[in-house]
């Protein structure tokens, strides 16, 4: 891992420079450029505009590791909210959850009473997908995962391709026919426990694709979404899909908001389900800081609005 990515993600984790950071104006003209605001009004609007170009929304409040059985119950009121506001709409939107934000510290069981109350009031045809946090959540997340994908089929979970472990995670999963969202992987994990080299972590993501297309033809997983900006990789994945006979509308991609857009553009234009993930809130200090962990590039970025007026 990169020194400049190792040093942001142990700031992400840091709540002295959170309290002074968000304090900061060209901090937050920079987290604009992936947050198309603070409330869900603004998500909502952003999912419309996506709409007109063919692309979907997926929805998430930010937050995570609240402390409070009550501030669980609250984030669940606000799904609660968020989808109805998505169905009175009729928008191409669904939403993904952090379950550390649902109660997941304080009682796995309250934690999955939670999800199940959010799915219980989707639309059985969208999936309400569940997030994966650091690799101590892994073993917790699955397990509430499996329950509540029990009592309700739409519900998806997300696999990371840096984890060793994600291979013979997906294999436990597929008997019972899961809904997957594959990324990369966001956060600083030691060496013993995932790949510490891109390159590896690219191979993984491209060999769990694989695998996930196969469970798919054979009905073993129930939806599949390749959540990445990694143009390469997609094509890869585009190109091994066509000679699987999969067709563009079979290949779903998922990318966050304001990252590659032109890309995003293209790609549903191509035919392929295309959804973009919109985060909003205002705890979106850890999360913005991850996302410049991904590309220390993005620092220059923040630095460049400190003189922009
Ligand atoms: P990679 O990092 O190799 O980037 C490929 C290219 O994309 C870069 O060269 C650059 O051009 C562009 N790019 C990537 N990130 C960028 C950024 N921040 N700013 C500007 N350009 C950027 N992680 C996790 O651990 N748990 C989760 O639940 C989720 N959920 C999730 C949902 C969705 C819909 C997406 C798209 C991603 C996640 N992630 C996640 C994040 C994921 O693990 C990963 O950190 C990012 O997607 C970045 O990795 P890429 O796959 O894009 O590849």
């Amino acid at each position: 891992m990169g020194v400049t990515r190792s040093l942001l993600l142990a700031a992400s984790q840091s709540a002295w420079l959170r309290a002074r950071a968000t304090r900061y104006r060209f901090v937050r003209r920079s987290v604009n450029r992936f947050m198309p605001g603070e409330t869900l009004k603004d998500a909502l609007g952003a999912a419309a505009a996506l709409l007109e170009k063919n692309i979907g929304a997926v929805l998430t409040q930010l937050g995570e590791n609240i402390k409070q059985a009550s501030e669980a119950a609250g984030v669940a009121a606000h799904y609660f909210e968020v989808l109805d506001a998505i169905h009175q709409r009729n928008l191409r939107a669904e939403v993904s959850v952090k379950l550390t934000q649902l109660g997941l510290d304080l009682s796995p069981d309250v934690c999955l009473e939670h999800v199940k109350g959010i799915v219980s009031r989707e639309r059985k045809q969208a999936t309400v997908w569940i997030d994966m946090e650091s690799s101590s959540y892994v073993d917790a997340t699955l397990e509430i995962y499996r329950r509540a994908l029990a009592a309700f089929p739409n519900t998806g979970v997300c696999l990371q391709a840096y984890l060793f472990r994600t291979k013979n995670d997906l294999q436990n999963l597929l008997p019972l026919k899961p809904s997957i969202r594959l990324v990369k992987g966001a956060y600083a994990e030691p060496p013993n426990v995932a790949f510490p080299k891109k390159r590896d972590v690219d191979e993984s993501y491209f060999a769990l694709a694989r695998e996930l297309l196969r469970a798919r033809k054979t009905g073993q997983c129930a939806r599949v979404a390749f959540a990445t900006h990694d143009a390469r990789l997609i094509g890869r994945i585009c190109e091994f899909a066509a000679r699987e006979g999969f067709s563009e509308r079979e290949i779903e991609v998922q990318m966050l908001y304001g990252i590659q857009r032109a890309e995003q553009d293209r790609l549903a234009r191509e035919g392929h389900p295309m959804n973009v993930l919109i985060s909003y809130g205002d705890y979106w200090y850890p999360w913005f800081v991850r996302r410049l962990a991904e590309r220390p590039a993005n620092v220059w970025f923040m630095v460049r609005n400190l003189f922009a007026r």
